[in-house]
């Protein structure tokens, strides 16, 4: 952590009145890390709009693995991709369905090429494309 600065902010006392339920409800002590959180938010969300950004984040896949060749195609692509994917989970959550989690790393634009490609599948029922940052920007 660098030096630190202290900051004043006005702000509408029913708009802070939410906010500290919000953050409350979330387990936070005190506003500041609340919102330090938010701005780290913010700011990673704005370095993954840069597609030449170098990103972390996972790849969350629920699908029915009775999906013919469903389970094959998703591994074809994660193979396609195999240098920007460091590791994957795979959790047989009952009968029919899996649940995959995929680390992936690498360009923003190639991540999220990653991400959209295995989603938008053909029987993968639902997935989200978590990104988060290797904390060397913030
Ligand atoms: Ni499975």
């Amino acid at each position: 952590m660098g030096q630190l600065s202290r900051i004043g902010v006005a702000i509408d006392s029913g708009l802070l009145g939410k906010f500290d339920r919000l953050i409350e409800s979330r387990g936070y002590t005190n506003r500041s890390e609340a919102f330090r959180d938010l701005i780290r938010d913010e700011l990673v969300e704005t370095f993954w709009q840069n597609p030449d950004s170098s990103v972390v984040g996972t790849v969350t896949l629920v699908y029915d693995h009775h999906v013919r060749l469903l389970s094959e195609k998703l591994t074809d692509i994660q193979h396609d991709f195999h240098h920007h994917i460091l590791s994957t989970l795979h959790v047989h959550l009952d009968h029919d369905h899996c649940l995959e989690v995929l680390v992936v790393r690498g360009k923003a634009a190639a991540v999220k090429k990653i991400a959209d490609t295995l989603i938008s599948t053909k029987g993968v029922a639902h997935g989200r494309l978590t990104i988060t940052t290797t904390g060397a920007e913030l």
